[in-house]
């Protein structure tokens, strides 16, 4: 499905904000602060407690308030996080089933050209990081593009990537583009943090050109220190891109609700635009932010015993085999909640996950 509209926004930050996002009240409630990666004394959300102070009001709520019992919807020790290959098939089954590099392939044909045309200011060589650049597709992509602006330079790309299976199959796409000419690799297998580690260790600092953050942060240990690790690596007239789910994502709905049910991912952290906005206007940088609808078919969740409705599930709940693990209050919950308009539509039978996503362009 192709996306149907896009709104462009322009924002200065304001000076002098507030550089750590969590330091605002109520914006993670469940008391884990994905800004600076402290875990805070675990309170409970405004909605939880207005639903325990009205007990007694109705038959109804008590029904509701019982319902949330920890024990029937938490996370229980037979549920545990994805690993890397796990991972790996989750992923590929969200793309499969997603319109979610369609929308980026929107943005790459309408915004993208613009937005690199200026970099590197006429430089022979174009430095381009992606970091956590998965299986490569978008960066080839990028590649392609920031060619096209700049006919005849050379792109030495790298990549900052810790999943050896993404890696492997990054070099197997570069394999399979035999048109790709004028471009070197050089492999980064580790996490964005060790690289930021080791960068300050060894006092290099190496500039680059365009620098990209697509749908990575989630796994981050420090988004508000990492993203200002990368942007002080881009040189002068350079671009960072950010991709990120938007705050009126289906997932930001989900993860208002359920997050303290799912087991932790790598680092865990439920974020959208909306957060890292904050962090950009705290840095005092200008950004744009452009806005692509995308679009999730999660049909098959609601198929008991279904392989890609089990794909589905592990990978919007980062839990393996989420079905067969997670405690029935807590899949009942969940799927009731996927149905909902917050989440979802139905069209034509199926259901359909809004997976809108946020492109945000910081300049150096
Ligand atoms: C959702 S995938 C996105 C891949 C790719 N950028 C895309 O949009 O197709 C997230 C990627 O980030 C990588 N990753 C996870 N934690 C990371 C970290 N701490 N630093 C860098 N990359 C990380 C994962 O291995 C995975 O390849």
């Amino acid at each position: 499905m192709e996306p149907v509209a896009k709104v462009k926004r322009f924002c200065k930050a304001k000076p002098n904000q507030i550089t750590d996002g969590c330091l605002r009240a109520g914006v993670f409630p469940k008391g884990f602060c994905p800004m600076n990666g402290s875990r805070l004394p675990l309170v409970r959300t405004a909605h939880e407690a207005d639903a325990r102070k009205s007990k007694s009001e109705s038959f109804e709520t008590d029904v509701l308030l019982n319902s949330l019992d920890d024990s029937e919807i938490c996370v229980t020790p037979s549920m545990r996080s994805l690993r890397a290959e796990e991972y790996t098939r989750a992923f590929q089954s969200f793309l499969d089933h997603s319109t979610e590099h369609q929308c980026m392939d929107q943005f790459n044909k309408t915004e993208l050209p613009n937005i690199v045309a200026s970099v590197g200011n006429g430089k022979s060589t174009i430095s381009v990081l992606g970091v956590g650049s998965g299986t490569g597709e978008q960066d080839l992509k990028m590649i392609r593009i920031i060619q096209s602006q700049h006919p005849g330079a050379f792109i030495a790309n790298e990549v900052i990537e810790p999943n050896p299976h993404h890696i492997l199959a990054y070099k197997e796409a570069i394999k399979n583009s035999p048109d790709l000419k004028n471009v070197s690799f050089t492999w980064h297998q580790q996490t964005s943090m060790e690289y930021e580690k080791q960068a300050k260790e060894g006092n290099v600092e190496k500039k680059y050109d365009f620098i990209h953050l697509i749908q990575m942060l989630y796994r981050v240990e420090n988004i508000a220190n990492t993203i200002k690790f990368f942007h002080s690596c881009l040189d002068c007239y350079a671009k960072l891109l950010i991709i990120i789910l938007s705050g009126n994502s289906g997932w930001a709905s989900i993860w208002k609700k359920y997050r303290h049910c799912l087991p932790p991912t790598d680092s865990g952290h439920y974020i959208t635009a909306d957060d890292i906005k904050v962090v950009l206007e705290g840095m005092g940088v200008k950004y744009q932010v452009y806005d692509f609808p995308s679009v999730w078919d999660i049909t098959e969740c609601f198929i008991d015993g279904d392989t890609t409705g089990g794909h589905t599930l592990d990978f919007l709940t980062g839990t393996k085999d989420f079905m067969n693990t997670a405690p029935l209050g807590l899949k009942q919950q969940l799927r009731q909640a996927l149905g909902q308009p917050e989440c979802s539509t139905k069209k034509d039978g199926r259901i359909i996950f809004r997976n809108d996503l946020s492109m945000i362009v910081v300049s150096s």
